[in-house]
């Protein structure tokens, strides 16, 4: 359903289980970039009315996921960490081409951001149905489903 040609390996989720509270941080930062980069679509593209309406409820949306994960953090008696360069979404950016008019120029930056929902939603699925922490798979069975809306 996703289109995603690679599967994560699902070893990932024992590295994951080593680190949760440096992949809560990561993970909140990645909701916080969600919710920022619908607004910068905002200012980018205003011409676009149905694109700012939906990028409003998003935005709200990623807040509220950037919400969830914070509190979770709190919950377990830590703060956020400190905001790390994202590897994977730099490459990705790469990818595509600069320029091209304004049209070509949403539809990457659509196309980027849609890569990018669709990895989120294979890993928390994955995170969901692997995790030994029942609490935390169920918070992540959640935060799937809202993704796989993205
Ligand atoms: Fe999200
Ligand atoms: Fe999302």
């Amino acid at each position: 359903m996703l289109g995603l040609k690679l599967p994560t390996d699902p070893r990932w989720v024992n590295i994951v289980e080593k680190n949760i509270d440096e992949i809560l941080t990561d993970h909140a930062y990645c909701e916080q970039k969600a919710a920022s980069t619908a607004i910068s679509l905002i200012i980018t593209f205003p011409e676009y009315p149905e694109l700012i309406q939906e990028m409003i409820a998003l935005s709200r949306e990623e807040m509220g996921h950037f919400k969830m994960v914070h509190d979770k953090i709190l919950a377990r008696g830590k703060t956020l960490g400190r905001y790390r360069k994202d590897e994977y979404a730099i490459q990705l950016l790469k990818f595509f081409p600069k320029g091209g008019n304004r049209t070509t120029q949403l539809v990457h930056r659509l196309l980027y951001a849609a890569l990018i929902e669709a990895r989120s939603c294979e890993r928390f699925r994955l995170l969901s149905e692997e995790l030994k922490d029942k609490e935390l798979a169920d918070f992540y069975q959640k935060l799937m489903v809202s993704e796989a809306g993205h």
